[in-house]
């Protein structure tokens, strides 16, 4: 490996790593991508894809076993075989990898396994491979499960997300900290297949950050699934033996403190930046007071010729956030006007039913000062969604009250995943409530909920 001399070498093979890599080689770049062996990083190997693969197992068994009886399918006896789930799951990750490995064989991206850590100014050395020249080095290491210090983990009783995917039993109670996607998400996996959980949130709304009739309205919809919420609750610590684990509790609104046995607790209170033994002190990379490293409307860092993408860098940590920045970033090395809509990103949580979202809330809105407008629609209003036994959630548009323009759309609802994307088109060509509410949505569909609540906007 010693003396390989490159264009560009891409540390991290996630999201924004991957894409990014594929693209420069696309762009005429010899390139070169190292990670430590996670093809398709944390997404892909332990976060939004085994995620999801569990997310619609468990879905399925609890409709069958909550009953099919108003279609009138009878299921009979229902077993679980959770080795089997996690097998399926597995398969997918597996093929999938596959996938990647062969997208670097078709596009000619080497791919090298080992920590990398940058040298010198356009050196990366490769454990056990040797040092790579490259005239541009771009970092996209991603995130890792942030730790509560009261609260380590411990891979047994106390686990993080990516543990917390791969259990060989459902546990009979859970604790959850943390009310974001991770922990509403795994939440629900485990809540499912049959764990008693409870989810312990330091603010005082699920999903903080989400807008508030969505937070609210999802808030009664898990509860009715059987989740059991302590809001404005701060996790303190836990005892952990082998009978389980005490966690506990202290309220943000008084002294009252509390404690609630369980089998096993999630902790999912946020994801850090990926730095350490990169040797980014060493080379004057800087950072900003949360880890993150700093980059500029290029994607370069302070040091020339190292550049930033994704999880590592400041912003929503989203695999697609990541993606986009990637193509970005490697087309601007080529010259190309590339950028990124920072206002048009979409965010979903794979709850049932789903939230997605795109640009900002009615909340938000306000805030930064237009005079704001909604209009909103419920899922119960449309046939599909009746069909479907999905009647639950609605559509919520918000604009501009003087021009009608779109500033954000909101939806609570089955397959709200997919249901954003026109929403983000619309927002990406800066359309109107009413350019939504006049295109022609196809019928009996979900979209159209979405349709009727820009309707509803009124113009
Ligand atoms: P998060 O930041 O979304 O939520 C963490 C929650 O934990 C916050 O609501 C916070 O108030 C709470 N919290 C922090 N310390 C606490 C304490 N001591 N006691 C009680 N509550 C406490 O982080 P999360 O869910 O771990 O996700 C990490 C990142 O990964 C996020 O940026 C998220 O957007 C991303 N992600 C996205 C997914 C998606 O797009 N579907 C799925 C999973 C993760």
């Amino acid at each position: 490996m010693a003396g390989v001399t490159c264009d560009l070498v891409v540390i991290g093979a996630g999201p924004g790593g991957y894409v990014a890599a594929a693209r420069a080689a696309d762009l005429g770049m010899k390139v070169v991508c190292v990670d430590r062996g996670w093809l398709g990083g944390t997404c892909l190997q332990a976060g939004c894809i085994p995620s999801k693969a569990l997310l619609e197992a468990s879905h399925r068994w609890a409709e069958l076993k909550e009953g099919l009886d108003d279609h009138g399918i009878l299921a009979g006896d229902l077993r679980l075989d959770l080795a089997q789930m996690m097998k399926h799951k597995q398969g997918i990750v597996g093929g999938m990898t596959k996938g990647v490995a062969s997208l670097f064989k078709s596009k000619g991206v080497e791919y090298l396994e080992g920590e990398a850590r940058l040298a010198a100014a356009g050196r990366v050395s490769v454990e056990g491979a040797g040092e790579i020249e490259a005239a541009r080095v771009l970092l996209a290491t991603g995130s890792s499960p942030a730790e509560l210090p009261d609260l380590p983990f411990d891979g047994e009783r106390i686990l993080s997300s990516e543990e917390a995917l791969s259990l060989d039993a459902v546990p009979e109670r859970m604790a959850v900290i943390g009310a974001g996607a991770i922990g509403l998400e795994m939440g629900s996996v485990w809540r499912r297949l049959g764990a008693a959980v409870e989810v312990v949130e330091y603010l005082d709304v699920v999903l903080p950050g989400a807008d508030g009739e969505v937070s609210r309205q999802l808030e009664r919809t898990l509860k009715r699934q059987g989740l059991k919420f302590h809001l404005s609750t701060r996790a303190t610590g836990a005892e952990a033996g082998a009978q389980g684990v005490l966690l506990h509790l202290a309220s943000r609104k008084n002294d009252r403190t509390s404690t609630v046995e369980c089998d096993r607790v999630l902790v999912a209170v946020g994801r850090r930046p990926h730095t350490e033994g990169l040797g980014l002190e060493e080379a004057g990379v800087d950072r900003d007071r949360s880890g993150f490293v700093t980059v500029d409307e290029d994607y370069r860092t302070s040091v020339d010729g190292i550049y930033a993408v994704g999880d590592v860098t400041p912003g929503p940590m989203l695999a697609h956030k990541a993606e986009a920045e990637g193509v970005a970033a490697v087309e601007r090395m080529a010259a190309m006007g590339s950028s990124v809509n920072y206002g048009a990103i979409p965010n979903v949580v794979y709850t049932h039913p789903e939230v997605a979202a795109v640009g900002l809330t009615e909340e938000q809105a306000s805030e930064a000062g237009h005079e704001v407008k909604t209009g909103r629609h419920s899922f119960r209003a449309n046939a599909r969604a009746h069909t479907m036994n999905a009647p639950d959630g609605f559509a919520k548009v918000v604009a501009e009250a003087g021009s009608d323009r779109l500033l954000g759309v909101h939806i609570l609802g089955a397959q709200a995943s997919h249901l954003i994307a026109e929403a983000v088109v619309a927002l990406e060509f800066g359309a109107s409530a009413e350019d939504l509410a006049r295109t022609v949505h196809a019928h009996p569909s979900l979209s159209e909920v979405v349709r009727e609540a820009a309707a509803a906007v009124g113009h």
